[in-house]
This record gives C-alpha cells, structure tokens and sequence, in this order.
C-alpha cells in the first residue's frame, strides 16, 4: 500500500481551476486503480502553510534534533518524507511556481530530515518515490526563447531531485490563455492523457 501527498497549490477554488480539473481526474483514476492506496490530500491555502519563522531558525534546528513531528514546520517536512509518491498540481505564476508552494519548500526541503550535508555535499533523503507535477501555463513553453523562461517545472524537478526524487515526471498543458485556442479541447485531451498517466503512477 503506498501513501500518495496530493499538493494543491492555487488560490483558485476548486471548481474555477483548470489545473485541478486535470489533477482531480488524475487522482480519481489513481484511486480506481490503487483503492488501498491512502490519499492525503494537502491544500496548502486551505492548510495555511507558515513562512519559515523570523528569527527562530535556531529553534527549527534544535526541533530537527528532537525529531519533533507535532512542529508546526517540520509537521509538513516529516508528512513529506513519509510519503511514498507525490502528486503536484500547480499553475505557472510569473514564470515561477506559485509563492504557497515556494513556502512550502522551504517547510519540507530540510536539512537532516529530507536531505542531509555530507563530506562531498548535500544528499537527498527521500528515496524509492516518484512525483508527477501537474502545471498548466497560459503560454506555451515549448520553444525556445520561452522554453528557458520556464521556471517553475524546471525549480521543482530540480528541487525534488535534491531531495533525492529523481523519479519525477511532468504533465504540461500549455497554451490556455492563447484567444485563439480552443480551451475546451486542450483542456479535454489534458484529461485523458493525466488519465492514462495515472493508470501506471
Ligand atoms: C498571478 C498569475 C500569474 C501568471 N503567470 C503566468 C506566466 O508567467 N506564464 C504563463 O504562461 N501563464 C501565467 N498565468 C496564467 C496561468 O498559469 C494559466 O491561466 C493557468 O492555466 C491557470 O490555471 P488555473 O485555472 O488552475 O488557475 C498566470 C496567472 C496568474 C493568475
């Protein structure tokens, strides 16, 4: 039985979000596939996510060395690494990720906990996962010169690597915010495809 962390980063509700119709379709064939999986599910707006506490770093240090579960930071750093696969659901902001998910990075990217500093460098913890991000972006990102302008996959793939999460896939939907386009049929076809993604997840 595995433990799967849904991440649901937009200020957006539910039912206005496109990337959540993806990434709830996702996770309801997920559950049809895998019903003894466990599903967690984490908003982080509905969840609050703290930023990390001014002038209490050294306190967060000394909670890693307890190993203090119940930290209102570590809660989320130790949910993290106890789950075994990770579902993302993300829009692109301003070439980045949204700032919630930044925040709670910096809640679960911890040294000691997620990954750890060795004589050759920092080394990530979490081993044997995998994660898919969900993102759609208004633009399209397939092309140079925007392909390098994209920030916010490329951050979290990077970011999940150094936490040692190297089995890490992307579902994109670009283009939604292109007049032109016809939203409904991207959005249609995004379906299918987190659909069938979901089958193997
Ligand atoms: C604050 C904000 C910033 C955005 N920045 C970008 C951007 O940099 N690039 C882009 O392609 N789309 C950008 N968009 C568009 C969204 O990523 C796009 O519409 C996405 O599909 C919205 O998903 P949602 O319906 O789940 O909120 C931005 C939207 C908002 C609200």
């Amino acid at each position: 039985m595995s433990k799967v962390l849904y991440i649901k980063a937009n200020a957006k509700a539910d039912g206005g979000s496109r990337t959540f119709q993806i990434s709830d379709s996702f996770i309801k064939t997920y559950k049809e596939n895998n019903p003894n999986d466990e599903i967690i599910e984490l908003d982080l707006y509905d969840v609050g996510i703290p930023f990390l506490p001014k002038g209490k770093l050294g306190e967060l240090h000394e909670a890693v060395m307890r190993q203090d579960k119940n930290h209102p930071v570590l809660k989320y750093t130790y949910q993290f690494l106890e789950a075994d696969k990770y579902v993302i659901a993300e829009p692109i902001w301003n070439l980045g990720i949204p700032a919630i998910l930044k925040a709670y990075i910096d809640c679960v990217a911890v040294g000691g906990v997620t990954f750890s500093y060795t004589e050759k460098g920092p080394v990530g913890m979490c081993h044997n996962k995998k994660a898919i991000n969900i993102i759609t972006r208004g633009g399209d990102y397939s092309f140079e010169p925007m392909e390098d302008l994209e920030m916010a996959d490329k951050y979290l793939c990077n970011i999940f690597r150094f936490m040692g999460i190297t089995d890490y896939s992307t579902l994109a939907t670009d283009r939604l915010d292109i007049i032109t386009e016809d939203t409904q049929a991207l959005l249609d076809y995004a379906v299918k495809r987190a659909n069938e993604f979901a089958q193997t997840f």
